[in-house]
């Protein structure tokens, strides 16, 4: 049996504000649990969920010297659907009615707090993991901590540890001073080579500089973040360490996520009878939002949180030439003021065709990915993309940008080879775009049976777990040897 160890701040079902949530969720049980004692730690938020709170039960506690003070680091644990997780408790740290916070040095001494904790408790619970899988800058500083004060410790020795970027835009930054002063590294990490980046000190980096290994979330990804464009200033390090580093693709949780048993959903549905039902559930949410009652118009769906990486700009340029199109829109999703407003603003002037939905609801989402016709995802950037990989699930064809994990779950529909799942457009530019939008529809209005073929082909995706997992099994095994 060998023991591995993940930490994220983030997971469901317990705490989630994207697809990371996703990812440490169901990554772990899809791991061969004959070969892996799989466990995962996390932040024990005082805003999870009150069901999910009240499922944690007290292990143990003590104090951690951290940033000059003697610090309470509780320990829970919950075990769900045979996955054990700990929850690192300290309502300093992890108070607030949010997980993560604005004031970015506070949530550097946070995230310090948490991995600086994670290692110290793994004595006191007695659980050693051969390989610590860490995920995002958030965990960034753990493969630093075991190179520096842990790793003269027997329990410690030798531990190995994997870095994952799932989003390589946050880094976690902050000046050095301050940041050595939090979390009592000495100035030797505090070098180009190391910690420091552009005169700051990178969370990130340090795990990406101490990691035995790197992943990303998709091929794509893997070669796109050793450019300028997608590097994020970190592309030469990515490129020195281009040996350690592969794209291993996501998967989805196929029981989670399943048209034919989803309790969200007003109807079950699955590759053969999606023609005859799917279309219960289009009108099962329009009739919830308040649209306009029509069978046949194209329906467009976005779940997504409403930032710059996800393409709002191209979309806020064509909204209103999109408008004109008979068209559906049903927007999920928060974010940044300005997105959230221009929905606001299209749902008011397109009302019963424009429904803005502007905040978060994991039912909706179903709702949306089980109801639609097409989902659209035009990212500027995308590592992965799980979004994409629900709508087809749910035989909902995804409109993408070629970018990052999009281009590589999304195979475009190709009209003489009769190929595809979904429709894609390779530059960041809103016309093109929206041209892919309309050929789309020109597709579903006047080619029913070549449209439902791309349904067909998008269900029959297979996005599970199953192949991913393995390559990370390979990827432990030849870590730990
Ligand atoms: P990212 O992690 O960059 O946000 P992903 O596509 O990997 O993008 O994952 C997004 C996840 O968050 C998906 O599970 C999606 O359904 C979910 N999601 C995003 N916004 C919302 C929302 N407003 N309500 C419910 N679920 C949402
Ligand atoms: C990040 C990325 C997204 C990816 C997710 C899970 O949030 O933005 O593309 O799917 O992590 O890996």
């Amino acid at each position: 049996m060998k023991n591995i160890l993940f930490v994220a701040s983030e997971s469901v079902p317990f705490i989630k504000t994207g697809g990371l949530a996703d990812v440490v969720g169901s990554l772990p049980k899809d791991l061969d649990k004959e070969y892996y004692d799989v466990r995962v730690i996390l932040p024990k938020y005082t805003c999870m969920k009150q069901e999910w709170k009240d499922k944690l039960q007290y292990k143990a506690h003590f104090y951690m010297d951290f940033h000059w003070r003697n610090v309470y680091v509780g320990i829970l644990e919950a075990e769900y659907d045979g996955v054990k997780f700990y929850f690192i408790d300290n309502e300093g740290y992890f108070g607030g009615f949010r997980p993560y916070g604005d004031d970015v040095l506070y949530e550097v001494e946070k995230f310090a707090f948490f991995s600086k904790a994670a290692l110290s408790a793994l004595p006191i619970i007695g659980f050693r993991p051969e390989l610590i899988h860490c995920h995002d800058w958030q965990t960034g500083l753990i493969p630093v901590y075991l190179h520096e004060r842990f790793q003269g410790n027997e329990f410690f020795h030798n531990i190995k540890t994997v870095m994952t970027i799932h989003n390589l835009k946050f880094q976690g930054k902050w000046n050095v001073k301050d940041v050595k002063d939090i979390t009592g590294l000495s100035d030797y990490y505090f070098a180009p080579d190391k910690l420091e980046a552009y005169k700051d000190a990178n969370l990130l980096k340090g795990g990406l500089v101490y990691a035995d290994a790197i992943t990303t979330v998709s091929s794509t990804y893997a070669e796109e973040i050793k450019t300028d464009f997608y590097g994020e200033g970190l592309n030469g390090l990515l490129n020195a360490r281009s040996n350690d580093l592969r794209g291993i693709v996501n998967g989805i949780d196929y029981d989670t996520f399943n048209p034919e048993t989803d309790t969200y959903i007003a109807n079950h549905y699955n590759a053969i009878n999606f023609r005859k039902e799917k279309i219960k559930n289009k009108r099962a949410l329009q009739e919830e939002l308040g649209l306009i009652k029509d069978d046949k118009v194209f329906m467009i769906g976005i779940v997504s949180r409403l930032t710059d990486q996800k393409g709002f700009d191209l979309i806020a340029y064509v909204m209103d030439e999109l408008c004109q199109d008979n068209v559906q829109i049903v927007v999920l999703g928060t974010g940044e003021e300005q997105y959230e407003n221009m929905f606001r603003h299209f749902e008011w002037k397109y009302g019963g065709r424009v429904s803005a939905n502007i905040h978060y609801s994991e039912e909706k989402s179903h709702k949306i990915y089980a109801s639609c016709d097409a989902f659209l995802m035009p990212s500027l950037f995308e590592p992965c993309g799980l979004s994409q990989l629900m709508a087809l699930r749910y035989g909902t064809v995804p409109i993408v940008r070629e970018t990052g994990g999009l281009k590589d779950t999304v195979e475009p529909y190709n009209e003489y080879e009769n190929k595809g799942t979904g429709f894609s457009f390779t530059n960041y530019n809103a016309h093109e775009m929206l041209a892919t939008i309309r050929y789309a529809e020109q597709i579903y209005y006047d080619k029913k049976r070549e449209w439902n073929k791309i349904v067909d082909r998008a269900m029959a995706a297979d996005f599970s777990w199953k192949v991913s997992a393995s390559k990370y099994q390979e990827m432990y095994d030849w870590l730990i040897g």
